[in-house]
């Protein structure tokens, strides 16, 4: 099959979360399955432009619609992780992808929708015949309702949709007036079975969009796609997810697993592997001697978070766990930031009351490096999501030795299994969750960690060692996405025949 992916991130050079591990790690998964993938991504100034290889801009010009004009595209072609991408740089006047960060201005809807209708003119002029568009978020939503509405019609036709929604939490709502600009029929979409909002009627939702003109409709796991599909979960689209419910599935991520792995990451101090642990040991002592931590024993156990700090991720839950871990006599580190301005404030206060603590360290910015040196480091790893599409640090945690401690919501319910919960086979409980989301409930958690990490040495090593055997690689997922994507081209080409 040939697949394009028109995403907002891909890492490592344009990653803000876990959608950018997901473009990446699924992109290089169905490649090695045979497939020709292909990517598309905005040219944006804050790259990480030394993980692009052979960057070069083409000589042909994009002309692309947007605000009753044309506008000139700038193409450049790249390899990223082994994958070919596409960039498309604007030579408009707002300086769409020139802002110094990826998301967060105040005319996103209108950056992302000029995007969307250039990658979708860049497949027509280029020729492109892909079976597979599968666009991601809000950012690329409007993918779905320009190739049925306006590029099919040109002859862009080859193609099945396929829409992954990591979050409903964004749903890229706007006036619906907003999305003449990109040429779509504001009086045709504006509708309650199209693109109109369904609780604002004079807005427009491009996730809804994507869900009502998607051939394939995924996100990013099974308990999460049912969550979804409840009053409570759907963020105000749980109607039109369950009147949509036959195209539409969870699918658990992976992780990518060469990018995360401890034998070979070259980020850690020491590499290890399951056969040997004295490395995790080495990795433990120098993140500690690094952050000037308290090194008196190495047995006090080290809790790790790696997060951004927004309420999703129950930044209440992770304040108290830092208070928590220190009464039980643990260490902490936080590594995590927030776009939230009060959040990053309230977590600087406690960064600095901590400035110089022998057992607490908070580290208030994104850092991909120290990232893979505290997954390595750390005995358990916290994530009291509040809600979580699919989580992919769990993961991640696991793959290093570092034991889960998770509120059973979504992805994490999928991947962490408690050790205490009789009605999981023994065989595949992994690490230590809660339900409710409040201070007792995480405290059950934590507490129970604490203890058998203290009480039961020997307990706890065979549980780091089944957690980093456990396989989490793309494999199974694209496996997944590729039978998604067979069947539905299998079922155009009989609706055709
Ligand atoms: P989300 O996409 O909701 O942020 P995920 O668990 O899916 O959550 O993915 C988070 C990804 O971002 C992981 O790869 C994690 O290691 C990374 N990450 C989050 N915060 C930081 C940070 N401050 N510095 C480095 N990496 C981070
Ligand atoms: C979103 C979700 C997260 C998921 C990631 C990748 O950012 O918040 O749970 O793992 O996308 O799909």
């Amino acid at each position: 099959l040939h697949v394009i992916h028109i995403a907002a991130e891909m890492a490592p050079v344009a990653k803000v979360g876990g959608l950018g591990d997901v473009v990446t790690g699924l992109g290089k998964a169905l490649q090695k399955r045979g497939h020709l993938v292909e990517i598309i991504l905005p040219k944006y100034d804050c790259m990480q432009y030394d993980r692009v290889y052979n960057l070069r801009a083409l000589d042909v010009t994009l002309e692309s619609y947007f605000d009753g004009k044309l506008h000139k595209n700038k193409i450049w072609v790249g390899t990223v992780e082994g994958l070919p991408v596409y960039f498309i740089e604007p030579h408009h006047p707002d300086k769409f992808f020139w802002r110094g960060q990826f998301y967060g201005e105040n005319d996103d809807f209108k950056r992302f929708s000029f995007f969307s209708r250039a990658a979708l003119e860049l497949l027509l002029q280029a020729g492109k015949k892909p079976d597979i568009i599968h666009c991601h978020d809000w950012q690329t939503a409007f993918v779905a309702p320009l190739y049925w509405d306006l590029y099919t019609p040109k002859g862009l036709n080859s193609a099945r949709i396929c829409f992954t929604c990591h979050n409903f939490e964004y749903q890229g709502t706007a006036p619906a007036s907003d999305l003449a600009s990109c040429g779509l029929d504001v009086y045709q979409l504006n509708r309650p079975d199209r693109m109109q909002d369904n609780s604002f009627h004079d807005r427009v939702n491009p996730v809804k969009g994507a869900v009502v003109f998607s051939n394939i409709v995924t996100t990013v796991s099974p308990t999460y796609a049912q969550e979804v599909r409840t009053a409570e979960g759907g963020k105000g689209l749980h109607s039109t997810l369950s009147f949509h419910s036959k195209k539409f599935v969870g699918i658990l991520n992976g992780i990518d697993a060469e990018a995360w792995n401890p034998a070979s990451d070259t980020f850690l101090e020491v590499q290890y592997s399951s056969n040997d642990l004295q490395g995790k040991a080495e990795n433990k002592l120098a993140m500690r001697r690094r952050l000037g931590l308290s090194i008196a024993d190495a047995k006090q156990p080290l809790v790790g978070c790696i997060t951004r700090l927004v309420p999703q991720k129950g930044v209440h839950l992770i304040r108290h766990a830092i208070y928590q871990t220190l009464e039980l006599g643990g260490q902490f580190v936080l590594l995590g930031s927030s776009p939230v301005a009060h959040i990053q404030r309230e977590f600087e206060g406690i960064a600095n009351q901590f400035q110089n603590h022998e057992h607490i360290r908070l580290i208030l910015k994104y850092d991909e490096s120290l990232s893979h040196s505290i997954y390595a480091a750390s005995d358990m790893f916290i994530i009291p999501s509040i809600f979580e599409p699919c989580g992919l640090t769990q993961m991640i945690a696991m793959r290093y030795g570092s034991i889960p401690i998770v509120r059973k919501t979504g992805g994490l319910n999928d991947s962490v299994f408690d050790i205490d919960d009789d009605v999981i086979p023994l065989q595949f409980r992994n690490g230590f969750t809660f339900l409710t989301p409040d201070e007792q409930g995480l405290n059950s958690a934590l507490v129970r960690a604490f203890d058998y990490y203290k009480n039961n040495p020997v307990g706890w090593q065979q549980l780091v060692l089944k957690d980093m055997n456990i396989d989490f690689s793309w494999e199974t997922s694209a496996s997944q996405y590729e039978d998604l994507y067979l069947k539905s081209v299998a079922r155009a080409r009989a609706a055709a025949s």
